[in-house]
């Protein structure tokens, strides 16, 4: 499997465990620990999943997703499915921050609610992963070393 392969991957399993483990922060909250100090640090923590989440669509949809079309064209569908579901998760990951904009007694009652938009997160991160992870290495798995080297100077430009 080419580096570049590898690479993706490597991405998908550490935003995947960013949501994971902000679901268990909320878990471990569920017995009244939500104060402004817990808000604080979870609001961050969203803030720098978001900003990793948009970085990985970004580098995806501009270099990945751009040069797979322009290669084949038969791809544009498929393409066009995944980048959909990029704007689903952005979604989701906005409606959990403006739960979160909630002050600490608001929050509490809705831990039921950040519990449900998490796991949502995280079953499209896993499906879109999976979906991901076989098309690239369809897609990529026989590139030339040369090339994989392009596509890394590439996506390290975004
Ligand atoms: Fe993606
Ligand atoms: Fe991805």
């Amino acid at each position: 499997m080419s580096h570049l392969v590898d690479l993706i991957k490597h991405e998908h399993d550490h935003l995947m465990h960013f949501f994971t483990d902000l679901d268990k922060r909320f878990y471990e909250a569920d017995s009244g620990q939500i104060d402004a100090t817990f808000l604080e640090l979870a609001r961050g923590e969203l803030e720098l999943g978001i900003e990793e989440l948009l970085h990985h669509f970004d580098q995806e949809e501009a270099v990945l997703f751009a040069e797979v079309v322009s290669r084949f064209p038969v791809e544009k569908e498929y393409v066009a499915k995944l980048t959909r579901m990029h704007e689903f998760i952005c979604d989701q990951t906005q409606d959990l921050q403006i739960i979160l904009e909630s002050n600490p007694v608001e929050l509490q009652k809705k831990v039921s609610d950040v519990h449900d938009i998490v796991s949502t997160i995280r079953g499209a991160l896993r499906t879109h992963a999976k979906h991901e992870n076989a098309f690239f290495v369809r897609i990529f798995e026989d590139l030339e070393p040369t090339e994989v080297d392009w596509f890394l100077a590439e996506l390290a430009k975004i």
